[in-house]
């Protein structure tokens, strides 16, 4: 099955907004990174794949743990942000990461990898089933995968309080009732525990585990930027944008209706928190 239009919206609307909020991504993310990569720490010389790698600063962080005789690789289906992994890295001095654009649902990932590591990149799959069989695929036998996914939408309020204040203003038009490129299932598409330990077994992965990990994340600098990043990322992002004319003519009564849902999270120095909770989920390729 062709993935013409996800792939396009990623390096197209998707990779623009992402770029406009690179820092927030980048900062707002980390600590969810940090501590995973703590609890998973890689053996010096392994080789390391990192999904839907987006800006590359996950690869980067496991490269540099991995000393001179060990690779992380990112590969993401969208060659923009693999031009900003392969900046960042030759910036940074990062020899040992490297880079590469393929579809992780269809293409060849090279291989075979000791772990494979995604934070946020599995969740857009048209057909997850077939991208985790493909990355299983392309493990040693033994090989760990870790994925870091969100969990239920009601407790990452920062994207579902805004999605839910979008829908009372905008109209919502589905996927299929429009021709322009959008992002995939979304960022609640693997929150169920059940559903997610099922697929992973179902293509050949075993002793799958879930560690719930809840934390505030920074989604703003400030109160404005953090409405922004609402009204551009996420269901609300997409809702605003699928509507086309209508959505950009109702972005000002949605903006002033945000300010109460993320007043709520502004710190005394003015910048935005709000909670956050994630899965790490780890399943190995059978020995
Ligand atoms: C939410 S971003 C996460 C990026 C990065 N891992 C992070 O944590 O910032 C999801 C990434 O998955 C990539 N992606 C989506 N579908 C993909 C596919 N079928 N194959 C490879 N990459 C894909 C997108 O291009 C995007 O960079």
């Amino acid at each position: 099955m062709s993935n013409d239009i996800v792939i396009e919206a990623w390096n197209t609307v998707l990779f623009e907004k992402f770029s406009r909020f690179k820092y927030l991504f980048i900062e707002g993310y980390a600590s969810i990174s940090e501590e995973v990569l703590s609890r998973r720490q890689y053996e010096k010389g392994a080789k390391v794949l990192d999904v839907g790698c987006g800006f590359g600063d996950c690869t980067l962080q496991i490269a540099r743990s991995l000393g001179n005789d060990g690779t992380a690789i990112g590969v993401d289906c969208a060659s923009n942000f693999i031009q900003e992994c392969e900046k960042s890295a030759s910036q940074e001095g990062v020899d040992n990461a490297k880079f590469f654009v393929a579809d992780v649902e269809n293409d060849d990932l090279g291989g075979p990898y000791d772990e494979a590591f995604a934070r946020f990149g599995t969740m857009f799959f048209n057909l997850p089933g077939l991208a985790m069989k493909n990355i299983r695929q392309s493990l040693r036998p033994g090989g760990k995968f870790t994925q870091v996914v969100w969990r239920k939408r009601e407790d990452n309020p920062w994207l579902h309080a805004a999605e839910l204040c979008v829908r009372e203003i905008v109209p919502v038009i589905s996927h299929d009732e429009t021709d322009a490129v959008h992002c995939g299932p979304g960022p609640f598409s693997m929150a169920g525990a059940d559903m997610m330990s099922d697929m992973l077994q179902s293509v050949g992965f075993e002793r799958v585990q879930f560690e719930r990990f809840d934390s505030d994340i920074c989604i703003g600098r400030n109160i404005e930027e953090a409405i922004q990043f609402a009204l551009e990322i996420g269901p609300a992002g997409e809702i605003i944008r699928l509507a086309g004319e209508e959505g950009e003519r109702l972005k000002g009564q949605v903006f002033e209706a945000l300010q109460d849902v993320i007043g709520q999270y502004v710190r005394d120095d003015g910048t935005i928190w709000a909670p956050s909770s994630a899965w790490f989920i780890t399943a190995f390729n059978p020995a």
